[in-house]
């Protein structure tokens, strides 16, 4: 589907890879709908769009936060008469911890549930309590269609590093979901893709201390590099646009395999 004038919905869409999809639809003409925790920018990047943006303070991991930005986008589609054709659930976070650290310590519960919580039932959540508004959209094209969920997995679904076991168990689940989920919707004309970056430039990788940074680095094959939120982007756009992208999960990543430590 062509994204303009439709309207998308973008969690983590004020940061990283959400704001450079933002960016990459707006421009294609679309609609944007920025659900984040940060405010700040949410207001910084409404300016930067303009009057085809609008952002709603959300916290994915809590469903009423979910649902008030859900509905504030329904009424905003009302205005504009752009319905609701997409979801790319971008909010996520990464939270190192080892299963049993050097004291002899468990991981915690509360980190595992904070990562879960974000990264897997955020985006599952996001995306069913959008859901009954893309099934009822008017089928388009010869294929009726009715819209696109983009999700975001991670390298780390496929080789997590040591530390990585909630953040890989998170981002693999959101990988084994794809099918599935593609499975339940293609009576209604709605495709599932996902996609699975490896290292790119973002407010998560900025942390990284530059010996984890360089190590991954090194790893790449090619480009030697880090990606770009653009490049992230136009895969996003591909994956709106070609209707034969369903129920697969992409890898974005310079053929990097992560190895167990740096
Ligand atoms: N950058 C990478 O190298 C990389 C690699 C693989 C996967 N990813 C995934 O890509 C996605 C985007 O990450 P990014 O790199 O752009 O990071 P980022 O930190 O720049 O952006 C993430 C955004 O999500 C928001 N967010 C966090 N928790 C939230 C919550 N509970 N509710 C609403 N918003 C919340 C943050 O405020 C932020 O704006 C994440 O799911 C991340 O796991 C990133």
């Amino acid at each position: 589907m062509k994204p303009a004038n439709r309207t998308f919905i973008i969690s983590g869409g004020v940061s990283g890879l959400g704001l450079a999809t933002a960016r990459n639809l707006r421009a294609a003409g679309a609609y944007v709908s920025l659900l984040d925790l940060n405010s700040t920018a949410g207001d910084e990047v409404v300016k930067e769009l303009g009057e085809r943006a609008r952002f709603f303070e959300t916290d994915v991991a809590d469903t009423e936060s979910i649902a008030a930005a859900v509905k504030g986008t329904l009424e905003w589609t009302k205005q504009t008469g752009a319905a609701i054709r997409g979801v790319v659930a971008g909010a996520g976070v990464g939270l190192p911890g080892l299963i049993i650290d050097k004291k002899n310590e468990p991981l915690s519960l509360s980190s595992l549930d904070l990562v879960l919580n974000i990264n897997l039932r955020g985006t599952l959540d996001l995306i069913r309590q959008s859901l009954p508004y893309i099934t009822t959209a008017t089928p388009e094209g010869p294929d009726g269609e009715r819209g696109v969920l983009i999700m975001i997995s991670s390298s780390a679904a496929f080789d997590g590093q040591m530390g990585q076991v909630a953040y890989a168990a998170s981002k693999g689940a959101v990988a084994s979901l794809t099918l599935p989920l593609a499975r339940d919707l293609s009576k209604y004309g709605i495709r599932v893709v996902t996609i699975a970056p490896s290292l790119f430039e973002s407010n998560m990788t900025k942390m990284m201390g530059p010996k984890v940074r360089l190590g991954l680095e090194r790893v790449m094959e090619f480009p030697k590099r880090a990606g770009q939120p653009e490049e992230f982007a136009r895969l996003v756009r591909e994956c709106v646009e070609n209707q034969m992208l369903n129920g697969t999960v992409l890898r974005l990543d310079g053929a990097m395999r992560m190895p167990s430590k740096l």
